[in-house]
């Protein structure tokens, strides 16, 4: 049996950056508090490992508000700018991992704030980090996620509208969205925020499954950049498989495929790559 694994497969850099910081942090402050504003990852593996490390997830703004002292990472999705001011307020250290890419789409909306514009946040309304952008604007701020809701959005059309991307979205759904809203007849700027990791992993992942009998798509169950890996897969290659371990690899049904392809979702790391792909050769 053939098996090809995505070179893009797994840790992109923003999400690499962030577990080493707390990696980083764990090893130089053995005796502090170190918190996450939210679970670094999405991936219950290495979370699990931070646990046992010590490592305590904060999950709202009113835990963060009775910490009153320790180390408080933000992860690569950021957060909006009312999470920076109560960690100030508290005098809590700040180790911010947010993504630059993140970071860019904070500066973009927040300097809309001199345009008098409307924000337009293609995404998912409940994502963490449309809830972080959403944080840094000060303009009526739309979040568009899908056809209806591109196609009934209304502005003031004497307002620019400034259109940005959360940055794992889907890049065909983006530029479908993005020509619904154009139509409309506003003064509008895109700007695609969209990752190129999600994009070089989305691509790969298409023209690999469109040549092997079976896909494993390997990440958490609650990551959507996963879940959109896997829909990408799936349109491509009927056998596609969602696992999150080497222990769900008895669900792939292998056995009559001579090619299989395997990527994974951002916040897989390496090491169960490497796990799933050992096994597969192994095994079949
Ligand atoms: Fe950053 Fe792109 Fe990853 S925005 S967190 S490098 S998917």
């Amino acid at each position: 049996m053939e098996v090809i694994v995505a070179k893009s497969a797994g840790f992109c850099f923003g999400v690499k950056r962030a577990v080493d910081k707390v990696y980083e942090q764990i090893e130089k402050h053995e005796s502090e508090n170190i918190y996450t504003y939210g679970p670094i990852i999405h991936n219950e593996e290495v979370v699990k490992d931070l646990e046992q490390k010590g490592v305590k997830i904060i999950n709202s703004k009113e835990e963060l508000k009775s910490i009153k002292k320790g180390i408080i990472i933000i992860r690569s999705h950021g957060v909006g700018k009312d999470v920076y001011d109560i960690a100030n307020a508290n005098n809590l250290e700040i180790v911010d991992a947010t993504c630059p890419f993140v970071l860019k789409i904070h500066k973009i909306v927040q300097n809309e704030k001199n345009n008098d514009s409307h924000i337009v946040i293609i995404g998912n309304e409940n994502h963490p980090e449309v809830e972080g952008i959403k944080g840094w604007s000060s303009n009526p701020t739309t979040v568009i996620g899908n056809e209806e809701e591109a196609k009934s959005f209304e502005a003031d059309k004497s307002k620019k509208v400034c259109v940005v991307s959360q940055t794992t979205f889907n890049y065909n759904k983006f530029k479908y969205l993005v020509e619904i809203i154009s139509k409309k007849g506003y003064d509008i700027n895109v700007l695609d925020t969209i990752c190129n990791a999600t994009h070089e992993r989305q691509a790969e992942a298409k023209k690999i499954a469109a040549n092997v009998d079976s896909m494993i798509v390997i990440g958490g169950k609650h990551s959507s950049n996963t879940q959109k890996l896997y829909e990408i897969c799936k349109k491509e290659c009927d056998n596609t498989y969602y696992i999150q371990t080497i222990e769900d690899i008895e669900l792939c049904k292998l056995q009559s495929s001579s090619c299989v392809g395997i990527t994974a979702g951002a916040s897989t790391p390496n090491y169960i790559i490497e796990e799933v792909h050992t096994n597969v050769r192994a095994e079949f």
